[in-house]
């Protein structure tokens, strides 16, 4: 096998492009954040995204391959996301990784981005203990499943309508916060308290989530108290998302007993939540794995990193396209 397969990861708003090997190491990355074209807007704009996308994926992948040193001949493989994600995004990237896969005479592999996500976790050298317990916090989605191996895995639950992270985002907008929502909410939570009874959405039920009845609570008591205190209000909120996190972690960790637990995707970031879960975990006796905050949010190596799963398994997803890609379709 040859070292490096390279990642380019493109499904929402950074254009994200990686060098990793089968250990995860990453020889190089770059990724290109389209913040401030967004900002006005107050989140993606989609036609927007696309266009950033195809004018900086080009030279974002010259830029790694030569930072790297590598030549296509060092390269296994290219892993591209293919969902879920904006359509126009997805395309420049599936495109780009079609034409470079024909011209370098590389295969080419459509990734599945939550498979990016659970795989996180292995990028430098990380070793995780399975059986695990697997949590995904991001914008796009919300879900708790059981992995057997870094592979296999049985989903217990999923959100029945907003994911955490975009109801930090919506609420941080209601607040006045601004974009990026999850980081502004994290820093006001940290000087407020948790003083307003908020909603704990399923909490005591299984494993399903929701979240946009948490969000419309806060927008009625912005709408009843204007006065309310921004920080009081985040502290508010993120104490009842903690509480239904950890709620159900804490269950699947009790049904599945496994020897570790795992927080990925972009609000696995928030420092609040970081400690929530190592509360979970030093109470029930297993190992927390939490990627660093650079590994948390979308980058091109976690599709990388998953892409080298299909290369050894010899399966080859196609260059197909999918917004709405579940965890359950490879
Ligand atoms: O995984 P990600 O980068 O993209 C998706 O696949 O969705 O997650 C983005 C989400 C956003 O909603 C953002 O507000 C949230 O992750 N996020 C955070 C933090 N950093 C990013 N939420 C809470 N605290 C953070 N520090
Ligand atoms: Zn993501």
């Amino acid at each position: 096998m040859k070292p490096w397969i390279l990642g380019i990861e493109t499904s929402c708003d950074d254009t994200s492009v990686a060098l990793v090997d089968r250990a995860g190491t990453v020889a190089a990355i770059e990724t290109v954040s389209q913040f401030e074209i967004h900002q006005a807007f107050g989140g993606v704009y989609p036609e927007l995204a696309s266009r950033a996308h195809l004018e900086a994926i080009l030279p974002t992948v010259q830029k790694v391959m030569d930072n790297a040193n590598v030549t296509p001949d060092d390269l296994e493989a290219i892993g591209v996301t293919r969902g879920p994600g904006l359509i126009g995004s997805l395309l420049v990237g599936l495109s780009t990784a079609e034409a470079l896969s024909l011209g370098w005479g590389v295969p080419a592999y459509g990734i599945n981005h939550l498979r990016g996500h659970i795989r996180s976790v292995g990028l430098e050298g990380g070793q995780v203990d399975y059986p695990a317990v697997i949590m995904l916090v991001s914008g796009g989605h919300t879900f708790v499943a059981e992995l057997t191996d870094a592979w296999s895995y049985r989903l217990l639950g999923t959100t029945r309508d907003d994911s955490v992270g975009e109801s930090y985002d919506k609420v941080a907008r209601m607040l006045g916060l601004g974009m990026p929502g999850g980081p502004a909410i994290d820093r006001a939570a940290a000087r407020g308290t948790p003083v307003l009874r908020l909603p704990r959405p399923m909490k005591n039920e299984g494993y399903e989530f929701s979240f946009s009845g948490l969000k419309s609570s806060v927008a009625r008591h912005i709408e009843t108290h204007p006065d309310v205190s921004v920080d009081d209000m985040s502290a508010s909120f993120v104490a009842a998302c903690m509480d239904v996190l950890t709620a159900k972690a804490a269950r699947a960790l009790e049904e599945c007993k496994p020897k570790s637990l795992i927080i990925v995707g972009g609000v696995a970031a928030s420092p609040q939540l970081r400690d929530a879960m190592g509360k979970v975990a030093s109470d029930q006796g297993v190992a927390l794995h939490l990627p660093p905050i650079k590994w948390a949010t979308d980058n091109a190596a976690m599709i990388a990193m998953a892409a080298w799963d299909y290369v050894e398994r010899g399966e080859k997803p196609a260059l197909v396209p999918k917004p709405n890609l579940r965890l359950e379709t490879p």
